[in-house]
């Protein structure tokens, strides 16, 4: 299995992926490491391990710098109607005009990604929206190409501080999950869930360690699963479809 990794930041959980990777135990090959920073730890990582790796600069496409190609407004529309994330109301010029900027960046993203010709795109702590326009191109013939790892116990604690989250709430259990990615934050197919527990002694620092380890194993676990093609997904009793292992 060819697979890509999306990093924002430090990169532990591309560390443990390159780790597998080297020791034998995992059924797939980073292809290559994209991030949406270019200082992003994760890159070093990957340049350590002689990984191909590209950054794609965000922050350019949404200043408009050098000047973004014409809009498309038709697919504009159509990407705006269906996002279910980015702000809809308050003022529509600049929403659309954002969202353009986003999809250029994803164009960008996307092409990058595909030089490498990747079977499935793994987040591992990449702090951008997917708009349905990257999703649509991975997302094929009912396959769901992209995957992330959440730190809590989704559909508890979406966003982006899963472990803050869970602690500030007194849980007494965290956990975290690896789903599918869809149009929504955090709300696509649950492939694997891990949990730990919270003690009265632990504070932020000491639950996002534990929940830390438990990420490293089951994305390997996820990853390795999908190699071997036992990942299904099924509609569901409700109205979500579901995985079967
Ligand atoms: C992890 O907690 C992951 O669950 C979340 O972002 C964090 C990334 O950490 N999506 P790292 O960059 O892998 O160390």
């Amino acid at each position: 299995l060819r697979i890509a990794v999306l990093v924002s930041g430090g990169g532990t959980n591309l560390q443990a992926l390159m780790d597998r990777m080297h020791e034998g135990t995992l059924k797939a090959r980073i292809v290559c490491v994209g991030s949406d920073r270019p200082g992003a730890f994760g890159l070093e990582r990957a340049r350590t391990a002689r990984i191909p790796t590209f950054v794609v600069d965000y922050s350019r496409y949404r200043r408009g710098e050098g000047g973004l190609p014409p809009m498309d407004t038709a697919l504009v529309d159509q990407i705006l109607a269906r996002q279910r994330i980015l702000p809809q109301g308050a003022d529509p010029v600049a929403a659309r005009r954002r969202l353009w900027g986003l999809i250029c960046a994803e164009r960008e993203l996307m092409d990058r990604l595909d030089a490498h010709r990747p079977d499935l795109v793994c987040l591992a702590g990449f702090m951008r929206l997917l708009t349905p326009h990257f999703l649509d191109h991975y997302n094929t013939g009912g396959t769901f190409r992209v995957i992330n790892i959440h730190p809590a116990l989704l559909p508890a604690f979406p966003g982006r501080h899963g472990y803050r989250d869970t602690f500030h709430y007194g849980c007494k259990w965290g956990g975290v999950t690896v789903h599918f990615v869809d149009e929504g934050e955090d709300s696509g197919p649950v492939i694997a869930q891990a949990v730990y527990p919270i003690f009265d002694q632990d504070d932020e620092s000491t639950v996002q360690k534990r929940g830390l380890h438990l990420e490293y194993k089951i994305y390997a676990q996820v990853i390795n699963w999908i190699a071997d093609g036992v990942v299904h997904v099924e509609p569901g009793p409700g109205p979500r479809p579901r995985v079967r292992i």
